[in-house]
């Protein structure tokens, strides 16, 4: 496995690899798990043997407000690099400093305003376009066919998408399902955060989620009914939000006749944590 350390030698890299080969890549903030080693495979899977697959580890400083938790994101440099190359991967970017890929500091800014003012944008207004500011960076340098992102974070997701249709990115997105703890805990970096208490109360989130499903496998279209008791359900935990929203357009319904997302964002001790579902007729 290569471990590129900086802008430099990613671009001499690519330049290298000519147009032939085939690079799928995963964007992560690091501190991995099994849910971005999944995402690993799905790449492998669309690149093909011969092909390259990257992994991009870079906590991004501009998808993070101010007194967010940039300052004590969890790190595990070392852990990563021996997760990344177990998994398969063949290369691995890690930008040498902040400035490495914000050269002339911030004010350039790729927005999906359309996508990026509900659901997590409510409470984190500017952290989308950090996320399609920075992915943006990445796919002009690696120039991907492939990128892969997780369901579970269903809005970046939905971002992304519409970035990459939107300034004719060429390669694709891929999306790649939400891996679970054994208990149904959706994975996440962020879950280091959580006392054993947390833990076993944030259980609540999917256990919702599952209680939305049965309603609307039981026939239930209806929103204010397939949410019902959705706060009750998650206290201690606080909400953020619980909605349930159009798959592509990300606009609140009120009845379930498209494809849609539940989507739910709630507070469990120190962790802010992210979950959802979706919900097809
Ligand atoms: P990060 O939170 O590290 O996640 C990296 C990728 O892993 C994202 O595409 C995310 O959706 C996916 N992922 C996280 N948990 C997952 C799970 N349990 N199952 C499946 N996929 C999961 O998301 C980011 O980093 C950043 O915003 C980034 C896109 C790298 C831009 O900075």
């Amino acid at each position: 496995m290569k471990l590129l350390e900086g802008v430099e030698p990613l671009r001499r890299w690519r330049e290298g690899l000519g147009d032939d080969v085939r690079v799928g890549v995963v964007p992560t903030m690091g501190f991995l798990h099994e849910g971005h080693l999944s995402l690993l495979q799905i790449a492998r899977d669309h690149v093909g043997p011969s092909g390259q697959v990257m992994l991009t580890i870079f906590v991004n400083p501009t998808q993070f407000a101010a007194g967010e938790d940039l300052d004590r994101y969890p790190t595990d440099r070392d852990g990563d690099l021996e997760k990344a190359r177990a998994a398969g991967a063949d290369v691995v970017f890690i930008p040498a400093t902040i400035d490495d890929l914000y050269p002339r500091g911030e004010g350039a800014w790729v927005d999906i305003a359309a996508l990026s003012g509900g659901l997590c944008g409510r409470s984190r207004p500017t952290h989308f376009r950090g996320v399609a500011t920075v992915v943006m960076k990445l796919w002009g340098l690696i120039r991907p066919d492939v990128g892969v992102f997780g369901e579970k974070d269903a809005q970046q997701l939905a971002v992304i998408r519409r970035m990459h249709a939107e300034f004719f990115l060429g390669g694709e997105v891929v999306g790649g399902p939400i891996v679970r703890e054994s208990d149904g805990l959706a994975m996440s970096s962020r879950n280091a955060y959580l006392t054993p208490e947390d833990r076993e109360e944030a259980l609540r989130i999917p256990s919702f989620l599952r209680e939305v499903r049965a309603r609307f496998a039981s026939g239930e279209r209806a929103v204010e009914a397939l949410l019902a008791g959705g706060a009750e359900a998650i206290a201690p935990g606080r909400l953020d939000y619980l909605e349930i929203v159009d798959a592509q357009t990300l606009e609140p319904v009120t009845e379930v006749t498209a494809p849609c997302v539940c989507a739910i964002a709630a507070h469990f001790g120190a962790s802010r944590l992210l979950d959802n579902c979706s919900l097809a007729p």
